[in-house]
C-alpha cells in the first residue's frame, strides 16, 4: 500500500535509458507518485509482489524484458497474486504500427493500459506526460475501487458462511446423503426447484441452502408462504400495484417479486395458489415479466424460484386444481424430502444437535440421555418431523436439567402422539402411521410378502411351494394383489 497518500509503483524495465525516462516523466508529480522499486526481470517482480503483499499500487511493466517470465504470462501471474494491482505496460514493439490484437491480447490477460513508448530520440519522456499520468492515476483508482469490492465481497462472503453454518443441514442416513449432494449439484445450476416433504421435513431449510450455495447468494431470499395469505392479496403481495391502481391505493407497494430481483423466492404452500396467480406466476417464468396492478407495460425481473408443498402437486394436477404447465415450470429439479422416521440414526444426530444448541442458549450443561431414552426416541413416528423433535428437545432441556430417562421421554407432555414399541413402529411403518381397516392392512402385509419371496425364489413355482401354494393359486393371487 503506498505510503504519505503516495502511489506506489513497480518499474519493471531492463534498460536504463527508459528507467530515467519513467522517471523524469513522472518528476513533476513525485510527490504523489513513487516509484518504490526498480527490477530488470519478470522472476524478480513477481518475487517482489508475492513478498510485499499490498505494498505496490500500480505496475509499469515492459513488455520485452530480458528472461523468460514476460509479457501475457507475467500479468496473468502478478494478477493472480494481486488480483487488484494495476499494470501499465510501456513497449516500443509498436512505434509506427496499429495492432489491435496486441493491445486486447494485453487488456485481456489483466492489464489496465497500454502505450506506445516514444522512440529513443525523445530522451526526456517515455511518453506524452500528461497522458501518462492521467495513466497512472486512473489505474490507482480502480486499484482503490478493486481494493474496496474486495474487501466488501470478504464481508459478504463471511456473512453467508455464517448464515450457512446456523443452517446446516443435519444428517447422514442415505436419504440426507442423497439430498445434500443435489443441493450442491442444482445449486450451481440456475433452475427452479420443487421440494416435496412433509410438515416439518426442512423444506425451508433446503431452500435456504440451495440460495446460499448458488451465485445468487449475496441477493435476497424472499420466502413468501402462499397459504397463508388470502387469495385476493396474493397477487399483489407478488406483484405489487401501482398508486392510484385502486381504492386505497395510496402508495405504491413492491411486489415480493421485484423486492427479490436477482435473488430467489421460495414458493412455500404452491399449491394454495389461486388460478389467476398461477398464470401471471407462469408469465413471469416464461418471459421474466411481471403484470403489476396498475401499470400498463410489464416489467423485467430475474429470480430463480424455489417452491415448497407438502401436498402430492401431481394429484393436483390431474385433479385440476393446479395448472399442469406451471407445475412443468416449477418442477425442473423435484427435490423429496423423506419423513424423519425414516432416516434411522439421523433421528439421534439431530436430537444430540439440538441438545448442544438448547443447553448453549439456556447456558447449562448439556444433560446425560438413558440409551432406553434414545430407543424411544429412535422407534418414536416423528408425525411433525424435525420441527417436531426440535421442539421436544427444547421441552426435555428445561425439564431435565441432568439426565435425560425413558420416563422423561416417554410422558405425553413431551411425546404427544403415542410411543410405539420396536414391533408396533413396523407395523406403523406398513400403514403409514395411519389405522387401516384389517383388510387393507391384510392386503399390504400380502403385497409386501410375496413380493419378497419371490424375489429369493428361482421361478414362480418355487415360490409358490415356499408359500405352501398351488402354482395356480398362487398366480391368482398375485394377479389379485397387482402383483403380475
Ligand atoms: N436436516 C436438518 N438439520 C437441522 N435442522 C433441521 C433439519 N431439517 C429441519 N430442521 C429444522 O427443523 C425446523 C423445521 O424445518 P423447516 O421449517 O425447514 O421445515 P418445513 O418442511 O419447511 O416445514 P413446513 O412444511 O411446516 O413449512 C427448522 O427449525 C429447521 O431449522
Ligand atoms: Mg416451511
Amino acid at each position: 500500500m503506498s505510503t504519505n497518500n503516495a502511489i506506489s509503483i513497480l518499474l519493471v524495465e531492463d534498460e536504463d535509458f527508459d528507467v530515467a525516462r519513467v522517471r523524469n516523466t513522472i518528476r513533476l508529480f513525485s510527490e504523489r507518485l513513487h516509484i518504490a522499486e526498480v527490477v530488470s526481470n519478470g522472476r524478480a517482480a513477481l518475487e517482489l509482489i508475492q513478498k510485499k503483499i499490498d505494498h505496490y499500487d500500480v505496475v509499469i511493466l515492459d513488455y520485452q524484458i530480458s528472461g523468460g517470465l514476460k509479457g501475457e504470462e507475467l500479468i496473468r501471474k502478478i494478477k493472480d497474486v494481486d488480483p487488484c494491482i494495476q499494470i501499465i505496460v510501456i513497449t516500443k514493439m509498436t512505434i509506427n504500427i496499429t495492432d489491435y490484437d496486441f493491445a486486447n491480447n494485453l487488456l485481456k490477460a489483466g492489464a489496465f493500459w497500454y502505450c506506445t513508448k516514444y522512440p529513443g530520440n525523445i530522451e526526456e519522456y517515455i511518453y506524452q506526460p500528461t497522458d501518462f499520468l492521467l495513466g497512472i492515476f486512473n489505474a490507482y483508482e480502480k486499484k482503490k475501487l478493486e481494493k474496496h469490492t474486495q474487501r466488501a465481497d470478504r464481508r459478504l462472503m463471511q456473512s453467508v458462511e455464517s448464515l450457512l453454518e446456523a443452517r446446516r443441514l443435519i444428517g447422514d442416513s442415505k436419504p440426507m446423503i442423497q439430498l445434500k449432494e443435489a443441493i450442491e449439484k442444482y445449486a450451481k445450476i440456475d433452475v427452479n426447484v420443487l421440494i416435496s416433504g412433509a410438515s416439518g421435513t426442512g423444506k425451508e431449510l433446503v431452500a435456504w441452502n440451495i440460495h446460499l450455495k448458488s451465485k445468487r447468494k449475496f441477493e435476497k431470499f424472499v420466502p413468501i408462504n402462499c397459504g397463508s395469505i388470502p387469495h385476493e392479496l396474493i397477487e399483489s403481495e407478488l406483484f405489487g400495484y401501482e398508486k392510484g391502481s385502486f381504492t386505497g391505493a395510496n402508495v405504491p407497494k413492491l411486489g415480493l417479486f421485484e423486492i427479490a430481483n436477482h435473488g430467489t423466492v421460495f414458493l412455500d404452500e404452491v399449491s394454495e395458489l389461486s388460478p389467476s396467480a398461477q398464470v401471471k406466476l407462469l408469465r413471469v417464468i416464461q418471459d421474466g415479466e411481471i403484470e403489476k396492478i396498475g401499470r400498463t407495460e410489464s416489467m423485467s425481473v430475474n429470480v430463480r424460484i424455489i417452491a415448497a408443498t407438502n401436498k402430492n402437486l401431481a394429484a393436483d394436477v390431474s385433479e385440476g386444481r393446479f395448472r399442469e404447465d406451471l407445475y412443468f415450470r416449477l418442477n425442473i429439479v423435484p427435490l423429496d424430502i423423506v419423513p424423519l422416521r425414516q432416516r434411522g440414526e439421523d433421528i439421534l444426530l439431530l436430537f444430540d444437535h439440538f441438545l448442544e444448541y438448547f443447553s448453549n442458549d439456556l447456558g447449562v450443561s448439556t444433560p446425560s440421555v438413558e440409551a432406553k431414552a434414545r430407543e424411544i426416541l429412535l422407534n418414536y413416528r416423528w408425525p411433525g418431523n424435525v420441527r417436531e423433535l426440535r421442539s421436544v428437545v427444547q421441552r426435555l432441556v428445561l425439564n431435565c436439567p441432568d439426565k435425560i430417562t425413558a420416563k422423561d421421554v416417554s410422558n405425553p407432555m413431551i411425546l404427544h402422539s403415542p410411543v410405539l414399541t420396536k414391533d408396533m413402529s413396523s407395523l406403523d411403518e406398513m400403514s403409514g402411521g395411519q389405522v387401516l381397516p384389517l383388510r387393507d392392512m391384510e392386503r399390504i402385509f400380502r403385497t409386501r410378502y410375496f413380493k419378497y419371496v419371490r424375489s429369493i425364489s428361482s421361478s414362480d413355482s418355487n415360490a409358490a411351494e415356499k408359500l405352501g401354494l398351488a402354482p395356480s393359486n398362487f398366480y391368482r393371487m398375485c394377479k389379485e394383489l397387482g402383483i403380475k
